[in-house]
C-alpha cells in the first residue's frame, strides 16, 4: 500500500476539485480540440498518474463510446477515484512498469505527471502499451496568473509556514518535480524516447468567481477547491512534521483558514465583486506512435 502522494505531497480533495473545474464541461470543447482524438473508434484511452480520477471522469464524459483505463501509485488516490467517478477500470499500478500488454491503446494521457517521473521510463512504457499509429498527450502546468486578493496571511500563519519551511523535506525526499522540462525541451525529450510527429500546444483556463459566465456553483466550487488544498496542507503537516507543532497551532490555522473562504464566500453572495483570479496554463505536448 502506497499512499505518500496523498499524504505528503497532495491530498486526494486538493487535486480532485482543482482538476474538476480544470476540465469542467464548460471547457470542453476547448479541451477535445487540442486533443484530436479519432472518435470514429471505439477507443481505448488510458491515463498515467490519474490521481483521485477527475480527468479520467471528463474523459468517459467527452467520449462516451471510449473504454478508459486509468494508473496510479498512491492507493488512496485510487480508493477515491473509484469512488467519485464511475465507468471508468481505475487500477493501482507504477508508470515506468504498465500493467499492461504492448499495443493494448489507441491513446495514452497524463496531467502533471511527467514532472514526477524519469522521462526514458515514462515515455518508454507509454510507447509499449500503445498500438502503431497511437497518441500519447502529455499535460503540463506552466507558469499562470495568480491574483488572489483575499490570501493575504496573518502574522501568525506567516510564522507558522517559516516554521515548516524549515523541517519540509517531502519534495526532495519524493523527487517531487525532479524532471521538469522547459517548454522548448519537452518536444525534444518526447521525440528522444521513440515519438514522432511531435506537436506542441497551450490551453489557459482562467477561474474567477465573479465572472458572470460562472454559475453560482461553479464560483462557489472555485473557492472551495482552493479551501481545500490549504486544509489537506496542513493535514500534510501533521502526518509529516507533527512533533513540531501543537494541536492547537493546527486548530487555529485551519479555522484561519476556513474563516479566510467563508469570508470570500460571503462577499460572493453579497454581490461585492473581488475580480480575484486564478489562471492555469497548460502546455499539451503530443506525439505519435510511428
Ligand atoms: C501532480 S499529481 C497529478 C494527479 C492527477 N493527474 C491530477 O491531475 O489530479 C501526480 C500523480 O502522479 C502519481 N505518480 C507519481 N509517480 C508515479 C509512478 N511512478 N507511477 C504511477 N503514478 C505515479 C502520483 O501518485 C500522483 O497522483
Amino acid at each position: 500500500m502506497n499512499t505518500i502522494w496523498s499524504k505528503y505531497i497532495q491530498g486526494p480533495k486538493t487535486l480532485y476539485y482543482s482538476r474538476k473545474l480544470r476540465f469542467d464541461d464548460m471547457f470542453k470543447d476547448r479541451w477535445k480540440k487540442t486533443f484530436d482524438l479519432d472518435e470514429s473508434k471505439n477507443l481505448k484511452i488510458l491515463e498515467i498518474g490519474c490521481g483521485p480520477g477527475a480527468l479520467a471522469g471528463a474523459l468517459h464524459r467527452w467520449y462516451p463510446n471510449a473504454e478508459i483505463t486509468a494508473v496510479d501509485r498512491d492507493s488512496e488516490l485510487i480508493r477515491f477515484a473509484a469512488e467519485h467517478e464511475k465507468g471508468i477500470e481505475f487500477t493501482e499500478g507504477d508508470a515506468l512498469a504498465l500493467p499492461f500488454s504492448e499495443g493494448t491503446f489507441d491513446a495514452v494521457i497524463s496531467n502533471t505527471v511527467c514532472e514526477h517521473i524519469e522521462p526514458e521510463g515514462f515515455y518508454g512504457e507509454q510507447l509499449r502499451v500503445l498500438k502503431k499509429g497511437g497518441v500519447c498527450l502529455v499535460l503540463s502546468s506552466r507558469k499562470g496568473i495568480s491574483d488572489l486578493k483575499y490570501n493575504n496571511l496573518t502574522e501568525f500563519e506567516e510564522k507558522f509556514w517559516e516554521k515548516t519551511d524549515k523541517y519540509e523535506d517531502s519534495c526532495d525526499k519524493y523527487t517531487v518535480g525532479n524532471y521538469c522540462a522547459k517548454e522548448s525541451d519537452m518536444p525534444v525529450i518526447m521525440e528522444r524516447y521513440g515519438f514522432g510527429n511531435i506537436s506542441a500546444d497551450y490551453v489557459a483556463i482562467g477561474l474567477t468567481p465573479d465572472d458572470p459566465k460562472f454559475s453560482s456553483e461553479l464560483a462557489h466550487d472555485i473557492i472551495n477547491a482552493d479551501r481545500y488544498s490549504s486544509i489537506e496542507r496542513l493535514d500534510s503537516v501533521i502526518y509529516s512534521l507533527s512533533e513540531h507543532f501543537t494541536e492547537e497551532e493546527i486548530e487555529t490555522m485551519k479555522r484561519t483558514a476556513n474563516g479566510r473562504y467563508d469570508e470570500r464566500i460571503r462577499k460572493y453572495e453579497s454581490g461585492e465583486k473581488l475580480w480575484d483570479t486564478d489562471v492555469s496554463v497548460i502546455m499539451v505536448l503530443k506525439g505519435k506512435k510511428i
